[in-house]
């Protein structure tokens, strides 16, 4: 029988809730996969698109974001936006034919160290079947690498970056913080610049 792959697993974990149920989950000492690296980074909302893109681009073969829950953020709105970033990752992701299950948001407080254990524990074993980034997906691992890279160096981008502010306004506006909503805002404000990265056409979208 062969073994299973042993996904690389960035993180970046918020540091008053998520980054504390780790801490917690080993002090109570749960057992979790080791395969997960990690970032702590104050509030989800200082995600940038970017950042998770570069991660795959750097070597990694999934990424987690780890916030507080909804309507707990201790900068109020942070983990709205980082929906809005990580709409925009899965929809690059999709547009580069990578699977989109590579990338996960989730919520656990900080008193949730088993919930915590319980979501890195689903994600390392869907990472695992997904195996090596690219190979999965059928494209080769160091050409993706590269296009991975560039869309990071693209979601810097002036276009984008307007694109990203007006879906949040919008989003905050409604109220409405559906992931499928705040999905659809992204690519109805995303899909042009978008399609200059896959069509190779603008550098870093600054049009
Ligand atoms: S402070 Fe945790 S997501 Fe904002």
């Amino acid at each position: 029988m062969t073994e299973p792959y042993n996904p690389k697993i960035l993180g970046f974990l918020c540091n008053w809730c998520c980054y504390t149920a780790a801490d917690s989950a080993g002090v109570g000492r749960y057992q979790y996969p080791p395969n997960l690296r990690v970032i702590r980074i104050m509030c989800t909302g200082r995600l940038d698109p970017s950042f998770p893109l570069e991660g795959l681009a750097g070597g990694a073969d999934a990424i987690f974001v780890g916030g507080c829950h909804p309507g707990e953020c201790h900068y109020q709105d942070g983990n709205y936006h980082a929906l809005v970033s990580a709409a925009l990752v899965h929809e690059t992701l999709a547009r580069l034919g990578v699977n989109r299950e590579r990338f996960l948001i989730d919520w656990a407080s900080a008193a949730e160290g088993p919930n915590f254990v319980k979501i890195i524990t689903r994600f390392t074993k869907r990472a695992a079947e997904l195996g090596p980034l690219g190979e999965n997906e059928g494209l080769d691992p160091a050409a993706l690498r590269q296009r991975l890279a560039e869309a990071a160096e693209f979601a810097r981008g002036r276009k984008i970056r307007t694109g990203l502010l007006n879906a949040a306004k919008e989003m905050m506006k409604g109220g409405d913080f559906k992931r499928d909503t705040i999905a659809s805002l992204v690519h109805a404000k995303c899909d042009k610049t978008l399609a200059e990265l896959v069509g190779g056409g603008a550098g870093r979208g600054e049009g």
